[in-house]
C-alpha cells in the first residue's frame, strides 16, 4: 500500500481494491458513464457486474487499484489485455476514473503511476490508453504522465446520438526498439 500526501495536506492511500469498495467504484464509474463520453457505453452498471469484472482481472493476476481518502474511494485504475491473442501479451490497456469531486488534485497521477509500476512488475512492455478526442482533460492527463499520441480512429464510437473519434496514447514501460537503453 502507498501513502501519499495530497495538496490539502491530508493523506491518500493507493491499494488493491477489496470487495467492499465496489459500491463506491460502481458509483464513480456510473457517474462518468452517464455524464461524459469517457466510456463508450451508456448503460449504467451494477455492483455485482463490477465485482465480476474485478474477479476476472484477479484470475488474470491483474490489479484493480483504488485511491482512498479517509477510507472513501476517490478513484480507481486497472488494466486489461489490449487484445486477447497471445502475441499481444506484453501490451495492456488501462482505465482510470476519479470521483467528480476529486479531479485535478493529483489522484489520477498517483493511481496511474502505481498502476504502471504493477504492470512493470508483471513484465509488461507497453501500456495503451484509448481516449475520446473531445476529452481534453484526459488527453492532457495521459500526456502529462508520459504517454504519447500513437493513433487516431475516426467515428469508431457512438454515444449521445453521434459518432465519436478515439485517440490512442502509448506509454513505454520498458524501452522500445531504437530508444537508448
Ligand atoms: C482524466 C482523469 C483520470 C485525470 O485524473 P485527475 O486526478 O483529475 O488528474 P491529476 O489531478 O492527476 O492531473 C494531472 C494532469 O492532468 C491534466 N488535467 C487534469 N484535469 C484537467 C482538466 N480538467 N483540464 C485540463 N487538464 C487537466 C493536467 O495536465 C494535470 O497536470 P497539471 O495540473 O500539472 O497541469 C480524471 O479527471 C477523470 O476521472 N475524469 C473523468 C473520467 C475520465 O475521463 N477518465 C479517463 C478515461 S480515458
Amino acid at each position: 500500500m502507498n501513502e501519499i500526501q495530497n495538496a490539502s495536506g491530508g493523506s491518500m492511500q493507493i491499494r488493491d481494491a477489496a470487495e467492499a469498495d465496489f459500491d463506491q467504484i460502481t458509483a464513480i464509474y456510473n457517474e462518468v458513464l452517464t455524464n461524459s463520453t469517457a466510456v463508450y457505453n451508456d448503460r449504467p452498471t451494477t455492483t455485482s457486474d463490477r465485482i465480476a469484472w474485478w474477479k476476472d482481472r484477479l484470475e488474470q493476476v491483474y490489479p484493480v487499484l483504488v485511491a482512498t481518502d479517509r477510507s472513501r474511494v476517490v478513484g480507481f485504475a486497472a488494466f486489461g489485455n489490449y487484445r486477447s491473442w497471445a502475441g499481444y501479451r506484453f501490451t495492456v490497456e488501462c482505465t482510470v476514473h476519479i470521483h467528480s469531486g476529486r479531479r485535478g488534485q493529483g489522484v489520477g497521477t498517483a493511481l496511474l503511476s502505481a498502476l504502471i509500476a504493477r504492470a512493470k512488475t508483471l513484465g509488461k512492455h507497453t501500456m495503451i490508453a484509448g481516449v475520446d478526442s473531445e476529452n481534453i482533460a484526459s488527453l492532457r492527463f495521459f500526456e502529462r504522465c508520459g504517454f504519447e499520441r500513437a493513433g487516431y480512429l475516426r467515428e469508431v464510437g457512438y454515444k449521445f446520438g453521434r459518432y465519436l473519434d478515439l485517440v490512442f496514447l502509448q506509454y513505454w514501460i520498458t524501452p522500445h526498439a531504437g530508444e537508448a537503453r
